[in-house]
């Protein structure tokens, strides 16, 4: 290897004998073209970036580990799971965790109003799983199809390239389903003080399955050793004005001085099935499961407690995805999940590159054996270990030549599934107002007077019709809500609360039951 070189060499293993001068004729005079020294350190450099994450683009990253309690609300973890990396005591699942944000760009500043994403990878015995959330809870939207049009909304203007208020809640005002998430967004909520004070969650529903083959709908989350700390808008601009990556920052001085964050990792958990008594689908991730009925199950820990050795190979090349799950633990048909699960890996083919599950930080961590017939693509560097019959790339082999299938397990989870293929209103529960309602009552006095700047602030910028229909959709979250946005925007309440429904939305309170096609 070249690593333990004292000098400086070229990728062809060359020594730099002058690193400071082009090759020229003469002292003033042209340069050559067989230079290969200067073209390959040009060249190379004219490719250092790849595109950046479409979202999520500015991040930190952090190693660490993942220690199961091997039980889950007093009993046996694998009464609900038969996935090891949740039922085994006294392994140390290595991890690697990527914080971000959402909307700026990758060198934007980390105290932007913005959910945090909490991208976690297991690296597992039994293979990699990736738990790809944010520190909300909850989302936006409900139905994947969604998302290009919530992010364009979100992300500058086209024409300005500025954020504009008035585009985000041009959106979120024909989406009464991101009331809740907007609450929490505009109050201090959004602006987590640090990567290490704040909670994280899977977000979406997942199912948990047990070696019997029996399913359990799961949410996952992390609760932060180190409590949770929110700014409001005032103290996240004191610190924007001396320092643009100060989560970053944080996160690395506290693993340097050995206070490595801590988080414990909870589920909550409800029997598989359509659950039709609830006030609210579970497989609505705009909704939160409420604690009083679902409460929060320890199930272990993770620690964070080494930092990358290098931003660009870790930590920007790093790539989650919600399809990468390990046996015992499945998808739900929440339509978000599974619209995001394409999104992903699609996505880090494009923007890291075929093969960049090849890479030491997406691969499988070494004790877990894989092996795949994948072949060649670009910057493929290895052939599996798995392929030692090196002629046989192939499945199934007559011969008995090459890789065969893995051991069946012993009871596959299938899910029953019947209906009519259509485009659906997402949810059979759709009272959108209700929980941002609850939230704006539960939030603290100060929590509160910063959400209502925030909210007035906003719609001073947007245009008027634009303004008193957000309102509208505040009354209807909490009345004191909407009256004090009002107030703080200049807003006359009365003509707010005299709209008529939005057309083709449910009414506010309103439940909706049975099939919605909408073609
Ligand atoms: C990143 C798509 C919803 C959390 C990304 C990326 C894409 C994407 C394309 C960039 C990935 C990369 O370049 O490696 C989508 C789609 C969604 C969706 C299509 C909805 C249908 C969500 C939701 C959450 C979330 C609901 C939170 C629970 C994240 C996080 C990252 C990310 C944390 C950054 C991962 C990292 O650190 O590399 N998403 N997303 N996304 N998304 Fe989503």
């Amino acid at each position: 290897m070249a690593d333990d070189r004292t000098f400086l060499t070229t990728r062809q293993g060359h020594p730099v004998r002058d690193n400071q001068s082009m090759r020229t004729v003469g002292e003033r005079g042209p340069a050559t073209l067989e230079n290969y020294q200067f073209i390959e350190k040009i060249t190379h450099f004219d490719r250092e970036r790849i595109p950046e994450r479409v979202v999520h683009a500015r991040g930190a990253g952090a190693h660490g580990f993942f220690e199961a309690y091997g039980t889950i609300g007093g009993e046996p973890a694998a009464k609900y799971t038969r996935a090891r990396v949740l039922n085994e005591t006294g392994v140390k699942t290595p991890m690697f965790v990527r914080f971000s944000t959402v909307a700026g760009a990758k060198e934007s500043p980390e105290t932007e109003r913005d959910p945090r994403g909490f991208a976690v990878k297991f690296k597992t015995l039994e293979g990699n799983w990736d738990l790809v959330g944010n520190n909300l809870k909850i989302f936006f939207i409900r139905d994947a199809i969604k998302f290009p049009d919530m992010i364009h909304a979100f992300k500058p203007d086209p024409v300005t390239n500025r954020q504009e208020a008035w585009r985000f809640w041009d959106f979120v005002a024909m989406h009464p389903e991101a009331l809740h998430m907007v609450t929490w967004l505009k109050s201090p909520w959004g602006i987590p003080a640090n990567y290490r004070e704040m909670e994280g969650s899977g977000v979406n529903t997942y199912k948990l399955v047990n070696k019997d083959g029996v399913a359990h709908l799961v949410k996952f989350h992390w609760v932060p050793k180190q409590g949770v700390r929110n700014l409001t808008t005032q103290q996240a601009q004191e610190i924007q004005g001396k320092d643009v990556g100060h989560a970053t920052r944080d996160l690395y001085d506290a693993i340097e001085r050995g206070d490595f964050p801590e988080w414990e990792f909870c589920v909550q958990l409800m029997p598989d099935g359509p659950n039709d008594h609830l006030s609210f689908d579970p497989l609505d991730d705009t909704k939160r499961w409420p604690e009083d009925q679902f409460p929060l199950l320890p199930v272990g820990r993770m620690v964070l407690d080494r930092a990358p050795s290098n931003f660009f190979a870790e930590v920007e090349q790093s790539a989650f995805g919600t399809g990468v799950l390990v046996d015992g633990i499945d998808f739900s048909d929440d339509k978000m999940l599974q619209g995001r699960t394409l999104s992903y890996s699609d996505t880090q083919r494009y923007r890291v590159g075929p093969n960049y599950l090849q890479l030491p930080i997406n691969a499988p961590q070494a004790q877990c054996p894989f092996a795949t017939n994948q072949r060649d693509g670009q910057m493929a560097f290895y052939v599996d270990k798995g392929g030692a019959d090196a002629h046989v790339n192939y499945e199934p082999s007559y011969l008995g030549r090459g890789l065969n299938e893995a051991p069946k397990v012993e009871k596959e989870y299938h899910q029953p599934v019947e209906g009519h293929l259509g485009r659906y209103q997402p949810t059979r529960v759709s009272d959108d107002y209700a929980q941002a309602g609850e939230r704006y009552r539960t939030f603290e006095d100060w929590e509160r007077e910063d959400l209502i700047a925030n909210i007035s602030g906003d719609l001073k910028a947007c245009p008027a019709e634009l303004a008193l229909r957000v309102v509208w959709h505040l009354w209807h979250c909490d009345q004191d809500y909407g009256r004090r946005v009002a107030d703080g925007a200049g807003i006359d309440l009365e003509k707010a609360k005299a709209l008529p429904l939005l057309p083709g939305k449910p009414a506010p309170g309103e439940n909706r039951k049975g099939p919605t096609y909408t073609d």
